[in-house]
């Protein structure tokens, strides 16, 4: 299928300054878009100008929150040109949403190539500075017209692009996460596997709670037991406790990162052992009292890699690392945004030149 352009005549004018983008903030000229409608399959994969969408009152994605998406980034190299991180992979992760959410499965390679496309098209509003980036943001609604609850048969996949610096305030500094006992995120056979919006209606009144006492993210615990870790919501969640690096395995309800997965990928071609198994609560606070506790850090597309100085888990404050940027978040933190800038080699192949 070709990808038509449509450019727009009234470009906008770009932030001025990268330091000051923030996360989510400003949107670039152009966006892309395809439809799919039964019997058609998905058809007419365009480039249009960016704006608002014209949708049915009754649009299911509305109503049910059939919905899905993705985020990734395009950095620029420091010979000018423009790279992606490993695109294949979230591109194979909306289809396993799509597959979770009863959406049409999608073209991966059409979906890349929509991403190289547009992303070219806009490429000026690629911002230069340290710890930035272009965040993409791929995602698929149901909007065909109806009440009542089935699959729909008319959706949209758009794609946006957003300039974008730190996800946190904090920037590399340290965060502070609240351990949420009350809420749960998701349980096994739900969809806390994949990326769709009801993971992150969801979160919203645990993470509302938690920011009015201060604290940037809750790490959530599972929704049977509430007795292991799972993810903080925007990332995925690695502790060191004793020499030993752990992040809770895929078990069903924890969504798979791609910084997760590159990050384990890197530490154990460093000969770090690391162990996707399930870790309680209960040994977290047990290695912090006996001073076994190394580190923890979360890992995420938005968050990149972001040390976690504090945990307040019901009355108790744990503190790890003296509230410091551990050696292992700061090592993987420059690899990954190394790698990713091409400021170093990428024996990994993960970067993709558009
Ligand atoms: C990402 O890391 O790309 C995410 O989707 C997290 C988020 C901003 C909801």
């Amino acid at each position: 299928m070709k990808i038509t352009v449509q450019l727009t005549q009234s470009p906008k004018s770009k932030p001025q300054d990268s330091s000051k983008l923030g996360f989510g903030n400003y949107y670039t000229d152009h966006m892309f878009i395809m439809n799919y409608d039964e019997g058609q399959g998905w058809h007419s994969p365009r480039i249009v100008p960016y704006g608002p969408l014209s949708l049915d009152p009754a649009a299911m994605c509305l109503h049910y929150g059939q919905e899905v998406f993705e985020g990734l980034k395009a950095y620029r190299a420091p010979d000018g040109g423009i790279v992606l991180f490993r695109p294949d992979k979230n591109m194979a992760r909306l289809n396993l949403s799509n597959e979770r959410l009863c959406i049409p499965q999608i073209d991966e390679e059409l979906a890349v190539e929509a991403v190289k496309k547009l992303v070219s098209v806009d490429k000026d509003w690629i911002p230069e500075g340290e710890g930035t980036s272009l965040y993409i943001r791929p995602f698929i609604i149901a909007v065909a017209p109806h009440v009542g609850v089935h699959p729909a048969e008319h959706l949209l996949f758009i794609i946006i692009l957003s300039p974008v610096g730190a996800y946190y305030p904090e920037g590399l500094n340290p965060v502070k996460i609240y351990v949420e006992r009350r809420y749960v995120r998701a349980v096994k056979g739900g969809m806390g596997y994949v990326k769709t919006g009801g993971n992150y209606a969801a979160s919203l009144k645990a993470q509302d709670d938690a920011s009015r006492q201060g604290y940037t993210q809750v790490l959530w615990l599972d929704g049977v037991e509430r007795k292991y870790i799972e993810e903080v919501g925007t990332m995925n969640v690695f502790f060191k406790i004793a020499g030993e690096i752990i992040t809770p395995a895929l078990q069903g309800s924890i969504l798979g990162g791609i910084t997760r997965m590159s990050c384990i990928e890197l530490l154990r071609s460093w000969g770090y052992t690391v162990n996707e198994r399930p870790l309680a609560l209960a040994e977290v606070e047990e290695a912090a009292r006996n001073g076994r506790l190394e580190e923890a850090f979360g890992t995420g597309t938005a968050a990149v890699v972001s040390p976690i100085g504090e945990l307040k888990i019901d009355e108790e404050h744990i503190v790890i690392n003296n509230n410091q940027i551990g050696e292992v978040a700061q090592r993987l933190y420059d690899t990954l945004t190394g790698i990713q800038n091409c400021r170093i080699p990428d024996p990994f192949g993960w970067v993709v030149r558009i």
